[in-house]
């Protein structure tokens, strides 16, 4: 098979594993847990596991913005904008999931930060944060020297993919840690280990999670899926001037 065909295959998969993600964290939150509000209680807690899940669905995508190509006719400055603000609107849907998950917790009197979860999701929030200030800073700022723009593209690309993992990890242990708090509940009368439809459900997401990110994977380290660079003998893509043609 020709290799764009390829790509075009795992990115139309990718769509299809991304929104059916949503649609089943949805689905749980709304006909199992009882639907949203923002009020305190186990509804707006519901706002957490679809606000990140929705969150790591665009992160997805956003990474993607420099593989698709029908971009690379766009300027590089274009895709840089799109990447940007693709990641803004990701760090917007956590700060709205972590809000929920921390109103919630304060409300019933439940500690804050104690389990693994919440530790792993913490840290990928940050470093998320940090890599969009330093992504803004080396990339979007005409006064970077070039050097350091350079020297940083590749611990940008490296801590995208760490992200991505940690993020997935966050909604993995996220996923089972609810079923486990509900199904397993002392007035529940179907454990998990009975495996009722919720479990199947929420097991199935956790599994679409992972081919998800999988896609994405492969689509973002496969070298020759990468941007051309026009002027790659002349001047590295990293290297190039601010709003020259092809940032
Ligand atoms: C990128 C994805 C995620 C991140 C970054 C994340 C992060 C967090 C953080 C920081 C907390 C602590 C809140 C507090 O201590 O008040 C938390 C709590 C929680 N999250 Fe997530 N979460 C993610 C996805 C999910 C998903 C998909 C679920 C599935 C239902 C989930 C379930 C929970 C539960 C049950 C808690 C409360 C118990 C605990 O603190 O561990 N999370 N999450």
């Amino acid at each position: 098979m020709k290799s764009s065909n390829m790509f075009y295959l795992i990115y139309t998969l990718s769509l299809l594993l991304g929104l059916l993600c949503i649609i089943f964290v949805t689905v749980w939150s709304k006909c199992y847990r009882g639907g949203f509000a923002w009020d305190g209680t186990g509804m707006m807690f519901n706002w957490h596991p679809v606000c990140m899940v929705t969150g790591l669905v665009l992160y997805g995508n956003a990474i993607l913005v420099y593989r698709l190509p029908f971009t690379w006719s766009s300027s590089k400055l274009i895709l840089k904008l799109v990447h940007a603000t693709l990641n803004l609107g990701v760090l917007s849907l956590a700060v709205i999931g972590l809000q929920a998950a921390f109103g919630f917790h304060n409300n019933m009197h439940i500690p804050n930060l104690y389990s693994l979860h919440s530790w792993v999701g913490f840290a990928a929030v940050i470093f998320f944060s940090l890599q969009w200030l330093l992504g803004f800073l080396a990339f979007l700022l005409p006064c970077t020297p070039l050097w350091l723009r350079t020297a940083y593209k590749d611990v940008h690309f490296f801590f995208g993919l760490c992200i991505l993992a940690m993020t997935v990890a966050a909604s993995l242990s996220g996923i089972n840690e609810k079923l486990i708090f509900v199904l397993n509940a002392p007035n529940s009368t179907a454990p998990y280990k009975k495996l009722p439809p919720e479990a199947y459900l929420a097991n199935i997401l956790g599994v679409l999670l992972l081919c998800f990110s999988l896609t994405i994977a492969w689509m973002i380290l496969k070298r020759e899926w990468q941007r051309p660079n026009p002027h790659a003998s002349a001047l590295s893509d990293a290297t190039e001037p601010l709003l020259t043609e092809n940032q």
